[in-house]
């Protein structure tokens, strides 16, 4: 196990296992309206492995995306950051996360997480794919009062 604190330049990431969770996630979506199957499966900086699937909703808004899931187990796990990551559809194939997830993955991995592109395809970080986001220093630098 990794010491905690370690971030994916310290860490040998496993991808393949990093998919091969996402995708066990995936087999568990519940997902009967879209029949979509997501999977989302990481490493935390201490080394643990965390993961998530979609819950759909018959009330459509209401769905629960499978990063929402992870960063839900992430937390009631013992916290910490997310350090790499990969989120699959039940094709197995990776599946980009959509712009509400990118901005949970941001504050719970911070801008240097890593995310799969798939076998021999270089990650992406976060920051990449949410640049100029939106954190907590907006709040605690432009709100009014303390
Ligand atoms: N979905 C996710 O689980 N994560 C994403 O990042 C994109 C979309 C799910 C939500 C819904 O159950 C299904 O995919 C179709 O939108």
């Amino acid at each position: 196990m990794a010491a905690e604190g370690s971030s994916s330049l310290e860490m040998e990431i496993d991808w393949a296992a990093l998919r091969a969770a996402a995708s066990a996630a995936a087999s568990h979506a519940y997902a009967p309206y879209s029949n979509l199957r997501v999977g989302a499966a990481a490493i935390a900086d201490d080394g643990r492995l965390v993961s998530g699937c979609n819950v759909e909703n018959a009330s459509y808004g209401l769905t629960l995306c499978a990063e929402c899931g992870l960063v839900s187990a992430l937390t009631a796990s013992g916290g910490g950051r997310l350090v790499a990551m990969s989120v699959t559809a039940g094709d197995g194939k990776p599946l980009a996360p959509c712009g509400r997830c990118r901005q949970l993955l941001f504050e719970h991995g911070g801008p240097d997480l890593v995310v799969d592109e798939g076998p021999g395809a270089p990650p992406v970080t976060i920051g990449e794919l949410l640049p100029r986001a939106f954190t907590s220093d907006d709040l605690s630098t432009r709100r009014k009062g303390p």
